[in-house]
């Protein structure tokens, strides 16, 4: 993915003066990076923003769709209010276990539920289980399935929950048609399920940082069908 050098070095400058990671962030990428994990997490500023949005909401349930290793379920974790969970899904057993030890060693254990198991199985589990509703649903996992992950976070959330999906523009992708990478054919088809979907209000916000140019949506879950 391109990445202008403007990019890198304002998200370095903004690292530095607003002191993002701790060193317990800071290890998590550490360890992800040393056992050769992809260095796909969310950057420090996107995870303080998350953090941010959950906590605006003073979320209890927070659901996690693609958990690499925790550092955005760490930064998750952090957000939930006194008694609540962060319920993460990684489908990969070798992320699971980096995310693992990242998440005792941030010491949010006893706040994250890992689930690890392909998404499609383990959410249909959470249903059966009556898991939820959840406040606050992160989906950040294999591109091509979030339309069937929005959808059971709909099912697995109530009015006033918020469902942040990342990655949905993908290098410009999204506004392509002929697009030929399956990342950005499967954001195409979930921007046009959520451009049908009348339970909630949703925008796609395009953004650069040292990742590259890419975006995310945000719905709110509203209580009766409306449009803003
Ligand atoms: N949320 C993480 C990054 C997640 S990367 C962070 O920002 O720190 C995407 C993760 O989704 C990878 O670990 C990958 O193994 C996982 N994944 C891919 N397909 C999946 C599936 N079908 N079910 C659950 N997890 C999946
Ligand atoms: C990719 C996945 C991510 O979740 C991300 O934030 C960036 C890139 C990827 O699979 O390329
Ligand atoms: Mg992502």
């Amino acid at each position: 993915m391109t990445s202008d050098s403007r990019w890198i070095d304002v998200d370095k400058y903004v690292n530095g003066v607003l002191a993002a990671d701790d060193e317990a962030l800071s290890a998590a990428i550490q360890a992800s990076d040393a056992a050769g994990l992809p260095p796909i997490s969310v950057t420090p500023q996107q995870g303080r923003f998350l953090y941010t949005l959950a906590r605006s909401i003073r979320s209890r349930a927070i659901l996690e769709v693609g958990t690499l290793g925790g550092y955005s379920t760490i930064w998750l974790a952090r957000a939930v209010e006194r008694g609540g969970l962060v319920t993460t899904i990684e489908a990969d057993a070798r992320h699971a276990e980096v995310a693992r030890a990242n998440i005792t060693r941030a010491g949010v254990e006893r706040l994250v539920d890992l689930r690890i198991g392909r998404a499609q199985d383990v959410l249909p589990q959470l249903e059966a289980e009556r898991a939820g509703p959840f406040d606050f649903v992160f989906i950040d996992a294999d591109k091509p399935s979030t339309t069937d992950y929005f959808n059971w976070a709909l099912k697995l959330s109530r009015q006033g929950s918020l469902i942040f999906v990342d990655n949905v523009v993908r290098n410009g992708g999204l506004g392509d048609a002929a697009s030929a990478d399956a990342d950005a054919q499967g954001m195409r088809r979930f921007t046009e399920a959520l451009g049908r979907e009348r339970r909630v209000t949703a925008s796609v916000i395009q953004t650069v940082c040292s990742k590259g140019y890419d975006g995310f949506a945000l719905a709110l879950v509203n209580g009766e069908e409306r449009r803003a």
